[in-house]
């Protein structure tokens, strides 16, 4: 089998430096030469993109929108590149980058999978803010308002269709969530796991439960968006809008091993590493664990 990489060295959908980065530091830990050692092949023909030359000379708001054509621009490069690597019927893996990105990464995988593609967002944070909901302006805050169609108003978006019902998607860590989010998820009946239902029920029961309601004969193709910041800040640092009282080191890869299980994972993103964001023990800490949570979906196993 083979993965195929997609790096987005992207932070224009929030307003922090550093996060583009993210993708070199996953990269000079060693993530290729892992997923290798898993017996996979690895397809970086891509290489190292760039993303500043999609930069706009002006870039104005859109209403609340900060740096909307940039973004825009951005994620629709990312979707070509993932859709690309579906097609090829490759696994795509995408490092970020801001979170935003997941307007392309699941773009780009639904062209290929269409309405059978589920979406496990893993995250401290909704990310289904509309233009009129956001309170920051930051587009990390809301790719998946567009993704859904929740989102009407979406210039500059034109190249983005909806492309995902609202209940073909399942959160899980959600603990920091907008009072306009939290609207959103009641009208839209969204499935979300937060922190309580994890202290609650256990991780390997929400999980469970998740895999089940969204694919109960276990044939759907899964796309898994993982933020770091879904990990609580002890195991995490490194990223942009940290959270206490997240998921653990265990509970992280516990998701990653059970949904590596039902081999129905087509696609992983893995974003919001900030290497410039605390100290070297700080980014040594968060891009090993995004390397580890990387294996565990590809199948890496304790024993
Ligand atoms: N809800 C906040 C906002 O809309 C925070 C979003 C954080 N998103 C993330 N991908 N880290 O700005
Ligand atoms: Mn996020
Ligand atoms: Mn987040
Ligand atoms: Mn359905």
């Amino acid at each position: 089998h083979t993965v195929g990489v997609v790096t987005v060295p992207f932070s224009g959908g929030q307003p922090k430096g550093g996060v583009d980065a993210g993708p070199i530091e996953l990269l000079r830990f060693g993530i290729l030469d892992q997923i290798k050692g898993l017996g996979y092949k690895v397809d970086f023909s891509d290489g190292v993109d760039q993303y500043s030359s999609l930069k706009p000379k002006s870039d104005p708001d859109v209403g609340k929108m900060k740096k909307p054509r940039f973004v825009s621009s951005a994620c629709e490069k990312v979707k070509g590149q993932v859709e690309g690597h579906c097609k090829q019927g490759s696994l795509a893996l995408t490092l970020g980058g801001d979170h935003s990105i997941a307007m392309g990464t699941i773009s780009g995988s639904a062209a290929k999978y269409g309405d059978q593609l589920r979406v496990i967002w893993v995250d401290a944070h909704a990310d289904i803010n509309t233009p009129e909901s956001t309170e920051s302006g930051n587009l990390h805050g809301c790719p998946l308002s567009f993704i859904t169609g929740i989102a009407k108003n979406v210039a500059p978006f034109e190249w983005l269709t909806p492309c995902l019902k609202p209940e073909h998607l399942v959160y899980i860590g959600l603990r920091d969530v907008d009072a306009g989010e939290k609207k959103i998820l009641r009208e839209h009946g969204i499935r979300a796991y937060s922190m309580h239902e994890v202290d609650k029920y256990g991780i390997s029961k929400v999980v469970e439960m998740a895999l089940e309601y969204l694919s109960p004969s276990n044939d759907n193709p899964i796309h898994l968006s993982f933020d770091v910041d879904a990990l609580d800040p002890s195991v995490a640092p490194s990223t942009g809008t940290p959270v206490r009282g997240g998921l653990t080191f265990r509970e992280g890869h516990y998701i990653c091993e059970a949904i590596h299980e039902t081999g129905c994972l087509v696609a992983m993103d893995l974003v919001e590493v900030n290497p410039l964001l605390g100290d070297q023990t700080n980014l040594y800490q968060t891009v090993t664990v995004g390397c580890s949570l990387v294996r565990c979906a590809l199948g890496e196993t304790l024993l």
